[in-house]
């Protein structure tokens, strides 16, 4: 690590607001109540603006570096309005897919993928090629992920099969896998669930998307009962460490740290790993 990146990781550090009287939602409420635009402009309008949003794109391209140099198919599941996944995926992934529960959010993801996007992600851009330590511009970046683009497939972590329908395709001839090589999801299993044994069932429904040999990419926060933004607040599970480990575990992902299958960094609370599905 730089002199440069040390300096800012450490500049990152979690501070609290007080939210305490904005109203509160269940998790299953983000169908309805999750606003997009206000997502977009509370935690990615600048990418030094939200802490949990640093932690997660400074340990993202390393995380990404143990992956396989070219992945055949990827779902982003649950990526609420945000296209950071496979912006930094560009490189590696030939076919990328997005996901989420939330039709807003499908929607905001179809319009970025048509280049009709009312949020500029230029931020965002910047600060993924300032770890990259690359010199493309961010309009480069975006086109070379809109042309990895396959679709939008609307989920539920809850149901199975998670993937409930194929909302927007880029081409018709493009199949939807059943399986992928690499599923990401960050900040939404837990956000997704209020119990363990919901977290349980989430994990599981993340996990059987994922081909034997294939990767999880996971990203969250631990010891947090609630998240908010845009004046309202959502219930969530608070997850530890200990059953962030185990439910992955339990579903048949590697969880030591041997020939690179599992790896687990956690900054402020806030947690980025990689794990490889046992064949
Ligand atoms: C905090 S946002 C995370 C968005 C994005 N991945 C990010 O990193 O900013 C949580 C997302 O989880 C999604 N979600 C909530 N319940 C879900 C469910 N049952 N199945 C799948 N996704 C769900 C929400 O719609 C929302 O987009």
């Amino acid at each position: 690590m730089t002199d440069a990146l040390a300096e800012q990781l450490d500049g990152i550090k979690i501070e609290d607001s007080d939210t305490s009287k904005d109203p509160i939602f269940a998790a299953k409420d983000h169908a309805s109540e999750f606003d997009p635009s206000q997502y977009l402009e509370g935690f990615y309008k600048s990418a030094s603006e939200d802490t949990a949003m640093q932690v997660v794109l400074f340990f993202l391209p390393g995380v990404l570096y143990r992956l396989p140099n070219s992945i055949e198919n990827v779902l982003d599941l649950g990526a609420g309005p945000t296209v950071y996944i496979p912006i930094a995926m560009r490189n590696r992934a030939q076919n990328i897919f997005t996901s989420d529960y939330a039709e807003a959010n499908r929607k905001t993801l179809q319009s970025w993928i048509e280049n009709k996007s009312d949020f500029d992600w230029g931020n965002v851009c910047k600060w993924i090629l300032n770890i990259e330590a690359s010199t493309e511009t961010p309009e480069k970046m975006q086109a070379d992920a809109r042309s990895k683009m396959r679709g939008i497939l609307e989920v539920n972590v809850h149901k199975e099969p998670v993937v409930q329908n194929i909302f927007y395709k880029v081409d018709k001839s493009y199949e939807v896998p059943k399986q992928f090589d690499v599923i990401t999801t960050v900040f939404c299993l837990e956000y997704a669930s209020e119990t363990l044994e919901e977290y349980a069932r989430a994990v599981k429904g993340a996990i059987s998307l994922i081909k034997p040999g294939g990767y999880l990419v996971q990203g969250g926060v631990l010891h947090a009962n609630e998240y908010s933004f845009g004046g309202k607040r959502f219930r969530c599970h608070y997850l530890t460490q200990q059953n962030l480990v185990k439910n992955l575990k339990d579903n048949g992902m590697c969880t030591e740290d041997k020939n690179n299958n599992f790896k687990l960094i956690i900054h402020e609370e806030i947690f980025i790993l990689v794990s490889k599905k046992l064949a």
